[in-house]
C-alpha cells in the first residue's frame, strides 16, 4: 500500500481506551465490571445504528449514559456514585500507548493526521486534551456535521469536505470492524487495528491492511 498523506482514525478504542473507564473504577463496580464495559460499549454502539437507521437524531453522550444504564441493570445496578466517575472517566479516556509517537512519527513524515468520530465535538475536545494531544491533529471531525453515525457514508465524506481530494488518498485507521467494512465500501484505504486478536468478518469489505496496533503504521505503509 503506497504510502498515505492523510491518516484519519477513529477515536474510541482506536485512540482511546474505550475500556479503561470500567477498569479504573473495578473494585467499586464488583465481579460483573468487564461484562459491565463489554454490554455499555455494545449497546453504545447499537443504539448509533438504531437512531441513524430510524432517523432519530441523539447525541452519542445521550447514549453513552442510556446504555452506561442499560449495562448497569444487567448486573443488579450501581451507585449513582459509581455511575457519574464512569461517565467523567468516559471523557477523560487514556490513549493507547503507542499512540503520541505514532502521532508525532506520521507528522515528521509530512503527514496529516485526523480524528474522524462518532463522539460529540465536546467529548471529543475533553478525550484530545486528556490524553495530551491537544494541538497534534489537523482536524477533529465529528458525525455531528452529519446528523447520523458511521458507517453512514455521509459521515466518511465528511473527511473530503475537510480535507478535498479523493477517498483513495486517505489511509483510514479503525479497531471497529465495522467501521472499516463502512470505511472501505466508501473507497478508503483502510487499516483494521485489532488490538485483541478478534475472528476477521465482513468478507466482502475487506480491510487493506490489519495490524496489531497503531505502531505498524510508521515508517512501513
Ligand atoms: C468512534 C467510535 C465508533 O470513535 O469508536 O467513532
Amino acid at each position: 500500500m503506497p504510502r498515505s498523506n492523510l491518516y484519519v482514525f477513529d477515536a474510541y478504542g482506536t485512540l482511546f481506551d474505550v475500556h479503561a473507564a470500567a477498569s479504573a473504577h473495578q473494585r467499586e463496580i464488583g465481579a460483573g465490571f468487564e461484562t459491565l464495559s463489554q454490554t455499555w460499549r455494545t449497546k453504545h454502539l447499537e443504539y448509533t445504528w438504531v437512531h441513524t437507521m430510524t432517523g432519530r437524531p441523539a447525541t452519542f453522550w445521550s447514549l453513552a449514559e442510556r446504555s452506561l444504564d442499560f449495562a448497569a441493570a444487567g448486573i443488579g445496578g450501581i451507585s449513582d456514585d459509581v455511575r457519574s466517575k464512569l461517565l467523567a472517566a468516559y471523557r477523560s479516556m487514556q490513549a493507547f500507548p503507542e499512540v503520541p509517537q505514532v502521532l508525532q512519527a506520521l507528522k515528521a513524515q509530512g503527514a496529516k493526521v485526523a480524528i474522524l468520530s462518532n463522539g460529540d465535538p465536546d467529548m471529543l475536545a475533553d478525550a484530545v486534551d486528556a490524553a495530551g494531544l491537544k494541538g497534534v491533529f489537523d482536524a477533529v471531525v465529528s458525525v455531528r456535521d452529519a446528523g447520523v453515525f458511521k458507517p453512514d457514508m455521509a459521515v466518511y465524506r465528511l473527511v473530503l469536505d475537510r480535507f478535498g481530494g479523493g477517498a483513495d488518498d486517505v489511509s483510514f485507521q479503525s479497531s471497529n470492524r465495522w467501521d472499516i467494512a463502512g470505511a472501505k465500501v466508501f473507497g478508503f484505504r483502510t487499516v483494521w487495528v485489532n488490538r485483541s486478536g478478534a475472528a476477521d468478518e465482513y468478507p466482502d469489505m475487506a480491510a487493506d491492511k490489519v495490524v496489531k496496533n497503531l505502531s505498524a503504521l510508521v515508517g512501513t505503509a
